[in-house]
């Protein structure tokens, strides 16, 4: 069959190499794509946001599946235009509906959700600009540290977590006078958990899910996680405390009641639901869901799926999930992501990158790269990547590490602790 993915990053690079292992893909199409997927199928110059040109292209190029990376086109509604369109209809998409893709797209419909749902997250309110004063007398009545939500997508930017109630009081007023525009009309404010987080990531049919390997990403800047927040340093896969007994409580507090709650609703999800857990005391908890996988999670998710992603997507498009194989491989992996200097803040572009022809059994996943005069050269934050195996995280870690060595551009910057807390 051929495939059209849609996205540009790690993730999407991640997804295009496992679903180019297929022996069941014809044509890998992928927009807009990047310099190290173009080994993988053909790059189309289409942008994510542009739902009758893709359509265009998916007729023209006889696409029988559309995978949606990122979460924008689904909260705006991708599948849906799919679904509506004659012709277009006869498309399989993986990623959900509109109403399905508001569990990411809106902070409170999600914990609204959980709520109707018994899904174990934390104590919350929402507050719209009307309610201001109502929004300050319930922030006085949690302990410190206070934690805001911007209810819309704000590009990861959107939580503040703030150590003193002056400040959350302060944070509140400007979020709700629309410091993010309209995605911080409301704001959920809830209690802090204290814990470790887990990503547990989840394909299903609406009816039937099946569980993907769990992993932990790493968000900040700095070594120990200090600094400030990235779009993700790192992730390891599997994270020890996932144990079979955990992630027995996770399948039967939170998964399974999501896709029972999302079908009892009526609500057409047929994709990827990304779970961001916490564990705290040992039970899971959810800080929250996306519509789709995470970046750089992706990065060792896919690498420790041994079956046929491909043969699971179709599963997904029709509806019997429940008949098709899952198998995981049983290495560990560690994902290092190898970001520009100065980066989350400002940074250079356009450096030569050098060294991949040295690698070591690596995984090499482009975040942001291009081409320029026939060299590849830098050309985001976070720039490439590096998956590597391991008989457990420390060795998986340390072949990493010797990998990311090898690759070299002008102020290349990575962190050398993924996994370590664990
Ligand atoms: N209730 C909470 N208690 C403690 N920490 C929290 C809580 N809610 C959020 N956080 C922290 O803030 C981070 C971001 O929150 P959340 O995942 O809801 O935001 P997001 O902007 O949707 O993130 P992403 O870009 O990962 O989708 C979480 O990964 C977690 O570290
Ligand atoms: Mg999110």
């Amino acid at each position: 069959m051929n495939i059209l993915l849609l996205g540009s990053g790690g993730r999407e690079h991640a997804l295009a190499w496992k679903i180019a292992q297929s022996p069941k893909l014809t044509k890998l199409f992928i927009a807009p794509g990047n310099p190290g997927m173009a080994e993988l199928g053909e790059c189309v110059n289409l942008k994510v946001s542009d739902f009758p040109a893709i359509g265009q292209f998916a007729l023209d190029h006889n696409i029988q599946m559309l995978v949606v990376g990122p979460e924008n086109p689904l909260v705006d509604g991708i599948a849906d235009y799919f679904h509506q369109t004659p012709g277009l209809n006869r498309i399989g998409v993986i990623g959900p509906s509109k109403s399905g893709a508001r569990l990411e797209g809106s902070k409170d419909f999600a914990k609204a959700f959980m709520q109707r749902h018994g899904i174990p997250t934390a104590r919350y309110q929402t507050f719209d600009t009307a309610q201001l004063k109502e929004g300050l007398k319930f922030l006085s009545t949690l302990e410190p540290p206070y934690v805001l939500k911007a209810d819309g997508l704000c590009a990861g930017k959107g939580v503040l977590i703030l150590p003193t109630l002056k400040e959350a009081r302060k944070e509140l007023e400007e979020m709700l006078g629309g410091m993010f525009g309209l995605a911080s009309a409301q704001v959920v404010i809830e209690e802090y958990l204290d814990g470790i987080e887990c990503s547990v990531f989840v394909l299903t049919d609406g009816q039937h899910y099946k569980i993907l390997p769990e992993a932990k990403d790493y968000k900040r800047i700095g070594e120990y996680d200090c600094g400030l927040n990235t779009g993700g340093m790192g992730s390891v896969s599997p994270v020890p405390f996932a144990t079979p007994e955990w992630m027995q409580k996770v399948e039967d507090r939170i998964v399974r009641p999501t896709v029972e709650g999302l079908a009892q609703e009526g609500i057409d999800y047929k994709g990827f639901i990304f779970f961001g857990l916490i564990n705290v005391k040992g039970d899971p908890m959810v800080i929250e869901y996306n519509c789709r996988m995470g970046d750089p999670e992706t990065e060792t998710v896919m690498p420790r799926l041994s079956c046929d992603l491909v043969e699971l997507l179709e599963g997904v498009i029709a509806g019997d999930l429940d008949r098709r194989e899952i198998s995981f491989d049983p290495r560990a992996a560690v994902n290092v992501m190898l970001v520009s200097g100065g980066y989350p803040q400002e940074y250079q572009k356009g450096f030569p990158i050098g060294g991949l022809d040295q690698l070591d059994d690596a995984i090499v996943f482009h975040s942001g790269t291009a081409i320029k005069d026939g060299q590849l050269v830098t050309a985001g934050g976070r720039v490439i990547s590096v998956t590597c195996y391991g008989r457990d995280k420390d060795d998986a870690l340390a072949r990493a590490m010797a990998n990311a060595q090898k690759i070299q551009y002008t102020a290349r910057y990575y962190r050398r602790d993924i996994g370590r807390d664990l």
